[in-house]
């Protein structure tokens, strides 16, 4: 379902620990929407503007944190909690509750731009499906800038158009599912 090409053999994936996290907050911080110049947008950001603190509670809370590891260096990050736990942000927590009984909550995913469009993504989402209970997986991609990198990943791994939000301050965005077969909602 989601074979492994030439250039994904070179990354591994390991579960997160703490001396990741300085490398997961620099790759985050290059997308952080608001700082990323208009020219690299077309490569998707980041809405959710974490700090060490946050990614070291992501680490103690979330049920996946996973990084792609190339060396010493991390080529990618994957962050995914399920309906357990409540997220530091309340208001897509309640949307999901009120929708879903069950089900794993991408919080983030994020390739360092050295490594953009070569799988890793990919590899990290395999990952995560992998480990995860057979319940739906969602993901929250902003619409108005639109994600579009994120949006077509998301797509071609069988996500969908699941609600719309509007976020305090105006922003729009989407939250996408997709079911365990592999149809989206
Ligand atoms: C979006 C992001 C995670 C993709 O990571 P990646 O490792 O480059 O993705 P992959 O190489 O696995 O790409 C898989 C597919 O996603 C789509 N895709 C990835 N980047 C894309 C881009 N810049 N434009 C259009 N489609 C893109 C393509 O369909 C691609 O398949 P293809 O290369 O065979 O055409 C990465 O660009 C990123 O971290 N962006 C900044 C942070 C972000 O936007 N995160 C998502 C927040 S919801």
């Amino acid at each position: 379902m989601f074979p492994i090409t030439d250039q994904q053999l070179s990354i591994t994936i390991v579960p997160a620990e703490p001396q990741h996290l300085p490398g997961v907050l620099d790759i985050a911080r290059c997308w952080q929407l608001g700082q990323v110049a208009d020219e690299i947008r077309d490569q998707g950001f980041l809405l959710a503007g974490w700090d060490l603190a946050n990614y070291a509670h992501f680490l103690d809370e979330a049920e996946h944190f996973y990084v792609a590891t190339h060396g010493r260096d991390i080529a990618g990050f994957i962050i995914a909690y399920d309906q357990r736990h409540d997220h530091l942000d309340p208001m897509l927590n309640r949307e999901l509750k009120r929708t879903l009984p069950a089900y794993v909550n991408i919080e983030q995913i994020c390739v360092d731009r050295r490594w953009v469009r070569r799988g890793v993504a990919t590899r990290l989402w395999a990952h995560l499906f992998a480990q995860c209970q057979p319940v739906p997986i969602v993901v929250e991609i902003v619409s108005s800038p639109p994600n579009v990198p994120s949006a077509t990943l998301h797509r071609k791994l069988g996500f969908s158009p699941f609600i719309d939000l509007v976020r305090p301050g105006g922003t729009l965005t989407t939250v996408w599912r997709r079911d365990r077969r592999g149809h989206a909602a």
